[in-house]
């Protein structure tokens, strides 16, 4: 009952904001920056599993068929490549998502209660997706949490990139061995949002259809 109240609210809402948008779901800016953070994060995930590979934190390495760069140097070009477009996408994205009001109206507020009922609505696979521009709540959860992992690998990637001359930074999270492992935390936590993502984005299409053509 409560999940179907939130969401007739927030139905109404976001009827008002299509109209006056000529029925566009998510803007341009919005899907540009999408997609290319897409190939930025996998390129930044591929890179980084190859240096991984040249001193490994934990007693695995991963398949050089999944890795990027071919050897160690190799794969530091592609990270710091990968990173001036993922670090410049980012800031845009963020800088929009706030200056328009987007975050605000479609990743808050959070309820802790909604995203319990949500998550177990969502489990017996009865959660609606008829209205594509309303989140539901543990989509807002996890796009805010995954925007946070975002800050916090680009934070413990520079701590690590720069130990000196960013010294504060790297004492911030520990020193440089206790920011690799931020560093790396951070990266599993951005692989397994993108496992769940990517998995709901080919279960619902049509919400893959309106992230490529806005509609
Ligand atoms: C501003 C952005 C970033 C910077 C400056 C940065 C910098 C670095 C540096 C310097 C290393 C080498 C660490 C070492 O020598 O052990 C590294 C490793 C790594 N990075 Fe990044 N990185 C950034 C973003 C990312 C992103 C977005 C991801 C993935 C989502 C990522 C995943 C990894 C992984 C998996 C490693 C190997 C972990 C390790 O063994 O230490 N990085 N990164
Ligand atoms: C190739 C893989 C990807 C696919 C197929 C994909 C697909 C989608 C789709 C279909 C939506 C709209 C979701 C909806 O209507 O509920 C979406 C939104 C979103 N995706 Fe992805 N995505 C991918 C990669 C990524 C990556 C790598 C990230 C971040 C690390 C990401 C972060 C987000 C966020 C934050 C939103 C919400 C944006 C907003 O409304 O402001 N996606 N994605």
């Amino acid at each position: 009952m409560t999940i179907e109240a939130t969401q007739t609210e927030a139905n109404r809402e976001s009827a008002s904001a299509r109209s006056s948008a000529g029925g566009t779901i998510h803007p341009v800016w919005l899907r540009v920056t999408h997609w290319i953070n897409a190939v930025a994060v996998v390129v930044m995930i591929g890179s980084g599993w190859e240096i991984y590979n040249a001193s490994p934190l934990f007693p695995f390495s991963y398949p050089k068929a999944i890795t990027i760069g071919g050897w160690l140097a190799g794969a530091l070009l592609w990270h710091f490549a990968a990173m001036w477009l993922f670090v410049v996408n980012g800031l845009v994205y963020v800088a929009l998502g706030l200056l328009t009001g987007r975050f605000r109206r479609k990743l808050l507020p959070i309820r802790p209660g909604e995203v319990v009922a949500d998550m177990r609505a969502a489990l017996k696979g009865q959660l609606s997706h008829d209205d594509l521009s309303v989140y539901n709540a543990v989509q807002k959860l996890l796009y805010l949490g995954v925007i946070l992992a975002g800050v916090v690998v680009v934070l413990s990637g520079l701590a690590i990139w720069k130990p000196v001359q960013l010294q504060e930074l790297t004492a911030l999270f520990g020193g440089y061995e206790a920011a690799r492992y931020v560093h790396f935390i951070a990266m599993a936590a951005i692989v397994g949002f993108l496992v769940i993502h990517v998995i709901m984005a080919f279960v619902v299409p049509k919400s893959l259809r309106a992230m490529i053509i806005g509609r």
